[in-house]
Parts: C-alpha cells; structure tokens; sequence
C-alpha cells in the first residue's frame, strides 16, 4: 500500500510545528505586563511538548521511508501558521491569541492526519496525531481560561 499521502502530511506537521515552536518563543521573549512571572515560564513547557511531537512526527516519517523537511527555509515555506517580525506594544493577551490561532489551525491538520493515516492503514501514526491532538486541544482550553474566554 502506497503511503505517499501519510508522509505528506507529516512533512507538513513537521514544517507547522517547527515554525509553532519559533512563534512561541517569540511570545517567550517578547511578553511584558502582568501574568509574565508564570506565562514566560509556561511558554517554555509549550515549547518543550512542541518540540516532542515534532521529534515523534519526523522519525516516524523516517521509519515508513519518508524525508522530514529540515530547514529553516523549507519549514517556513511550507508551514501555514502565520509569524511576523515582534515589536514591543503588542499586550500578552494579544500574544497568547496568536499562539491560539497557531494551535487551532494544528488540530485541524491532526484531524486531517488522523483520517489521511487511516485511509493509508497506518495506525501508528494515527495513534500519533492522537496524542499530539489532544495535547494541543487541552493547551487552547488553558490560554483560553488564561485569556478569560
Ligand atoms: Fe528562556
């Protein structure tokens, strides 16, 4: 069975959460106001659980005979997820709202793994996508009781 569609979408995972991880850090460096004692800190545990599934994601694309885009340049051009240069003004709240909006456009490509994989009969990865979907839908629950919402 041709799998050529499951390593598709894990290249894209793979670009999507290497430049998730680069928009965190940013929040990681750029956040100023109240809340920065406990956000700037939490931002590293987002960092680390990103970096996690995009360690899983690429290896597994490694071991069903896939390529995992590597740099900078190919995971810029590839990842949706949209970043742009910081400035100073912008509040925390406002911040947090872009990690939001990161990770919602995430747990759609998860779902799209999740049925890509299991059209491809592949049900490692789809146990994958599973565990990285639900990470990331607990962590909008929590930047949103964060943000009031
Ligand atoms: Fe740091």
């Amino acid at each position: 069975m041709s799998n050529e569609h499951t390593q598709e979408v894990l290249n894209q995972t793979v670009a999507d959460l290497s430049k998730a991880a680069a928009l965190v850090h940013q929040v990681h460096w750029y956040m100023r106001g109240p809340g920065f004692l406990s956000l700037h800190p939490k931002m590293d545990e987002l960092m680390d659980d990103l970096n996690g599934h995009l360690d899983e994601f690429a290896e597994r694309l490694i071991t069903i005979g896939g390529s995992p885009v590597s740099t900078l340049a190919e995971f810029n051009e590839i990842s949706k997820i949209e970043m742009s240069t910081a400035t100073w003004e912008k509040s925390i709240a406002n911040r947090l709202t872009e990690i939001v909006i990161a990770y919602k456009y995430l747990t759609d490509l998860f779902k799209d793994g999740i049925k890509i994989a299991e059209e491809d009969g592949d049900d490692v990865t789809v146990d994958l996508y599973t565990t990285a979907l639900g990470d990331i839908e607990k962590t909008i629950w929590m930047l949103q009781a964060e943000l009031g919402q």
